[in-house]
């Protein structure tokens, strides 16, 4: 199967139905690896995003094993997050951490080129504006020019968030900045999240969605009415790229036969 996301004209969105969390690392997986190995033959480096939580865990470790281990370029990649918690790296609720345990310490990306977000900073405000720096920096960005990345990985809450980006929250207005540090009220906790401009100006974006837990809001954010206010999620569509839902059939057992979805293998 040639990958939308590689074919000349690729979809905007399509939906990836696999029948299990296994299917689905292994599905993103291929994926991943295409467009990190046509981003480095194109430009030379590939330039990722990263989820947090705990879904791509099954697509960090496949990517960590062999045949990926070997076939990623992981010399010319650049890693980066789109979210993390205001903790120390070796938390455990670090997305740093889970990233770095289940595939950056087993595989040989120059530490260099591991932008982390720096959540233990007791400024959050300040570590977003020194991560925006990063972006800056990293892209060579000209005042009011936004980042591309290639490709940019991202979860589903069960409440239609995604990245840090909640239901309600300031930063879903936030136009200006490429990082937003906003206080979450029901975690009682600031998160660091990159906004919507940065996102939506990926070249391609995957969500990872698994899970019967997950099933109503899927089917709310991507078949029922647009309440981008109360579901984020919706909010997920690249200016000049492509959005792929990779999810599992738990997860999509109440998508109707309106939603456009192909079934893996
Ligand atoms: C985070 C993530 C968040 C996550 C969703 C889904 O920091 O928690 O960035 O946006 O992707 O909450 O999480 P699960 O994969 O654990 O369901």
């Amino acid at each position: 199967m040639t990958s939308p996301a590689l074919s000349p004209s690729p979809p905007p969105r399509e939906v990836l139905v696999v029948p299990d969390p296994g299917a689905l690392a292994a599905a993103a997986a291929e994926r991943f690896a295409r467009i990190a190995e046509t981003a480095v033959a194109c430009a030379g480096r590939f330039t990722v995003v990263l989820a947090g939580g705990s879904t791509p865990k099954g697509l960090y470790a496949r990517l960590a094993a062999e045949p990926y281990r070997s076939r990623i370029p992981w010399g010319q990649v650049h890693v980066f997050w789109g979210d993390e918690r205001c903790v120390p790296p070796a938390h455990t609720e670090s997305n740093f951490r889970m990233a770095w345990e289940t595939l950056l310490q087993h595989v040989p990306v120059p530490p260099a080129q591991i932008h982390r977000m720096r959540g233990e900073d007791l400024d959050p405000d300040r570590a977003a504006a020194e991560y925006e720096g990063i972006l800056r920096k990293v892209f060579a960005l000209k005042a009011g020019a936004l980042p591309r990345f290639d490709l940019v990985l991202l979860g589903m809450g069960h409440d239609g968030h995604t990245a840090s980006l909640f239901p309600g929250s300031p930063a879903l207005r936030e136009v200006t900045r490429l990082v937003a540090a906003p206080s979450v009220a029901h975690l009682a906790a600031y998160r660091l999240t990159l906004t919507l401009s940065v996102l939506n100006e990926a070249a391609a974006i995957m969500f990872l969605v698994a899970g019967r837990d997950k099933a109503s809001m899927l089917q709310r954010v991507l078949e029922g009415p647009e309440r981008t206010d109360l579901l984020p999620a919706q909010l997920i569509w690249p200016r000049s790229g492509t959005v792929s839902w990779f999810v599992d059939a738990a997860a999509s057992h109440l998508l109707q036969r309106s939603t456009p979805k192909e079934r893996l293998a």
